[in-house]
């Protein structure tokens, strides 16, 4: 019996590599940086399924290029902003992702952002370095507190709630932004005016839509107060980097730690990195080996599954199977 064909766009733990290569015929993109997507137009035509990255656009015209014989993507992440789920779903075609496995990782990373940021651990360090330790010093480096401070929580899903209880813990007081999500003990829901205005720290939770893009602008910056402490490790364009860099740079903010940016990688001729105010990682909020391990067994459960023709395990388009 002829295998299944895929194409898989960047080589995933072998917890989840080598069941895809016991099933299907493989044709795995192993370079560090991304296939162009003049190079995804070329490696998908004919494939059955695709295993894809974040960093890779499976639009309309790569989802075109495959053909008709494509039944999956699976995406090896929770978000699915890369890929248009309009045509996917148009074509019948099912779309999966990675959700759960990567809640804690992400959320003790945003946690240790919020509080380096907070804290002022990266500048600290540099500054030992840089040999201007001098003395121990009444007002050296000082930065904000956590215990009684409220922390404006926006999109309250797996990772947001992860965020909380660690907040829980530390004696924060819990706004949550979240038409959708239901208020509950000690966690209060808010409209983004009341967050704004009354958190000490924000961390966004929430998915890259048309809605979100931009939500944290120039207009929002205004309203947060001056001593708030901003946290991203869902998007980077959910927040307007220009606006960013005006309120970190003008001290409209205290500082921010971000794990993602506009556009990724960020260019080291970004204005950004000239701020000693924003601490920013390279997107790996996710990165431990357990949370990647996982998220390779659920993405080629869910590419094997979309090639048998089964519902997928983890579906972001389960209208495709009324
Ligand atoms: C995701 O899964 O969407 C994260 O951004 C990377 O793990």
């Amino acid at each position: 019996m002829t295998k299944p064909k895929v194409f898989i766009t960047r080589r995933i733990p072998d917890a989840g590599l080598s069941l895809i290569y016991d099933a299907c015929e493989v044709d795995l993109w192993d370079k560090d940086l991304p296939p162009s997507k003049e190079e995804l137009l070329q490696y998908v035509p004919g494939v059955d399924g695709i295993l894809s990255l974040l960093s890779d656009p499976i639009d309309s015209d790569v989802i075109q290029a495959a053909g008709d014989k494509l039944r999956v993507i699976s995406n090896y992440a929770v978000g699915y902003n890369n890929i248009d789920i309009r045509e996917a779903t148009q074509r019948k075609i099912a779309v999966g992702n990675t959700p759960g496995v990567l809640t804690d990782a992400t959320a003790d990373f945003a946690f240790s952002l919020m509080m380096s940021a907070g804290r002022r651990v990266v500048e600290a360090e540099k500054h030992v370095r840089a040999g201007k330790w001098k003395t121990w010093g009444p007002s050296t480096l000082l930065g904000v507190d956590f215990a009684g401070a409220t922390l404006g929580i926006i999109g309250f899903g797996r990772i947001g709630k992860a965020m909380a209880r660690r907040a829980t813990g530390f004696g924060m007081r819990i706004l949550i932004y979240d038409p959708t999500a239901q208020a509950m003990a000690e966690i209060i829901k808010v409209d983004l005016d009341t967050l704004y205005r009354e958190s000490d720290f924000i961390s966004i939770h929430t998915p890259l839509t048309p809605e979100t893009k931009h939500m944290i602008n120039a207009a929002a910056f205004a309203r947060m107060k001056s001593n708030v402490v901003l946290v991203n490790t869902a998007r980077g364009e959910i927040v307007d980097q220009e606006a960013l860099y005006d309120a970190l740079k003008n001290h409209r903010i205290f500082a921010a730690g971000i794990d993602v940016s506009d556009p990724e990688p960020l260019p080291m001729d970004s204005p950004l990195l000239e701020l000693d105010n924003l601490i920013i990682c390279p997107h790996i909020a996710s990165a431990s080996t357990s949370t990647r391990e996982n998220m390779a067994l659920i993405a080629a459960g869910n590419l094997l599954a979309g090639l048998k023709g089964e519902r997928l395990p983890f579906s972001v388009n389960p209208e495709i199977y009324n």
